[in-house]
């Protein structure tokens, strides 16, 4: 099967080489031949290493039906446990029938329906700010946040781990990005001092959580820089909002700043069981992205179902801090287990607990171990994490029981063991 699959990649890349030889000197190239000699995939896939695009076929608390069997699932973000809450169930089948199938337009035209006032106002008080605007995505919450807000004149700090939709949102904005270690806040005040003479605004942006390490923003020390240095702070909640703080509310909760955050963004995707994105700001922040940000401007409205599973979900973070501690004990449960078995679990404070394997190699044989141990899980590899520091991305969720978590660490013994790394 390898060999077949090879033997018909190898005839495709000739013919591309074929067809290159035979192009005149200077003549233009085909563009999708990058496309069509890509074969690493469907290499891995032949040998069954390939960890990614798993489709699975049915959804039960923190057990999945995949390959045909029951796998335990770790690393989805469904930090509270609220997909199959049949609440939300029942709002989105209620929205469905209030409001059809879609928006079929931007929020601009004719896409803003009521329920998106009805869910942005909620936010916004539940974020303590101003004003609240949803998105179609987080991603394109991030793209319309930073791309509106950062001029051509302006200058983005970011930190280097930041999730890949802020470093799009980047490129989108005409902005200047410097970018500084990991939580490295010497760095930033280097950074933030060499720019002291330049025009335009400083805009500090950073996850609240980190979505591959689990680090935590040290918030505290970006608060002293940003009013060191007159500059404003965006935070990417993505994964703390309904994880961190007191009532869910994330980083600025935990660390008593919420008024110091200038713009936190977030998504519906992870602790809200839906899909969609948001932002919390002033009022006029809001205001000037909502008519600014191409990202949201040019897109389809957020569907009605997605907004009143999330508004369900908002109201039961609000009202049930319950899925919340239990998150957080399985927390305590599955990551104490896995740093008494010895793996290394980078310092993550957070229900993501990365666990580091080393090489690419030996990430994906650990994936394969696993799998076949009925885990369903994946693996990061570089570039989404330095090169030699490949992880298995796990995280933790407010439903899995003692007797799945503990299927999950056994599991890990067996395959850590196996391949030297505990
Ligand atoms: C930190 C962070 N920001 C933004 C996003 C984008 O969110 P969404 O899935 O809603 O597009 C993600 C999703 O993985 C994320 O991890």
């Amino acid at each position: 099967m390898e060999d077949d699959l090879s033997e018909a990649l190898d005839t495709r890349q000739n013919a591309a080489a074929t067809d290159s030889a035979q192009e005149r000197p200077g003549a233009p190239r085909d563009a999708f031949a990058k496309a069509f000699n890509f074969s690493r995939a469907e290499l891995a896939e032949a040998s069954g290493l390939h960890p990614y695009f798993k489709p699975i076929a049915a959804q039960h608390g923190g057990t999945v039906q995949a390959n045909g069997r029951e796998m335990v699932i770790t690393g989805s973000n469904d930090y509270l446990g609220l997909t199959q809450d049949d609440r939300l169930k029942d709002a989105a089948r209620g929205a469905l029938d209030d409001f059809g199938t879609s928006c079929t337009g931007s929020r601009f035209l004719t896409g803003t329906l009521t329920l998106h006032e009805t869910l942005e106002g909620r936010l916004a008080s539940f974020l303590r700010k101003e004003a609240a605007l949803t998105f179609s995505a987080g991603y394109l919450g991030c793209l319309s946040v930073v791309s509106a807000l950062a001029g051509r004149h302006d200058i983005l700090y970011y930190d280097r781990e930041n999730h890949a939709s802020l470093y799009d949102a980047a490129r989108l904005s005409f902005a200047s990005v410097r970018k500084y270690d990991h939580n490295d806040l010497d760095h930033l005040d280097r950074l933030l001092q060499a720019d002291a003479d330049k025009p335009g605004g400083r805009i500090i942006v950073s996850d609240g959580v980190f979505s591959m390490s689990g680090h935590i923003v040290d918030l505290p020390g970006l608060v002293e820089l940003k009013r060191r240095y007159d500059a404003r702070l965006i935070i990417d909640d993505a994964h703390a909002t309904g994880v961190l703080g007191e009532n869910g509310r994330g980083t600025g909760e935990h660390f008593g700043l919420e008024a110091e955050v200038d713009v936190i963004v977030g998504t519906f995707s992870k602790s809200f069981a839906s899909v969609g994105g948001f932002m919390g700001a002033d009022r006029k922040v809001v205001q000037f992205v909502k008519h600014h940000a191409r990202p949201f401007i040019f897109t389809a409205a957020l569907p009605a179902m997605q907004m009143a599973a999330a508004l369900t979900a908002l109201d039961i973070m609000e009202s049930e801090s319950e899925h919340r501690h239990r998150l957080w004990q399985n927390v305590a449960r599955f990551r104490g287990g896995m740093q008494a078995l010895g793996f290394d679990t980078l310092g993550s404070e957070t229900p993501i607990v990365p666990v580091l394997v080393g090489e690419d190699d030996r990430a994906l044989a650990f994936w394969k171990g696993l799998w076949d141990e009925g885990v369903f899980t994946t693996p990061a590899l570089p570039p989404g994490v330095p090169p030699g520091h490949s992880i298995i991305r796990t995280s933790v969720n407010a439903n899995h029981t003692d007797e799945q978590l503990d299927r999950l660490l056994s599991a890990f013994e067996t395959v850590g063991k196996h391949l030297g790394v505990i």
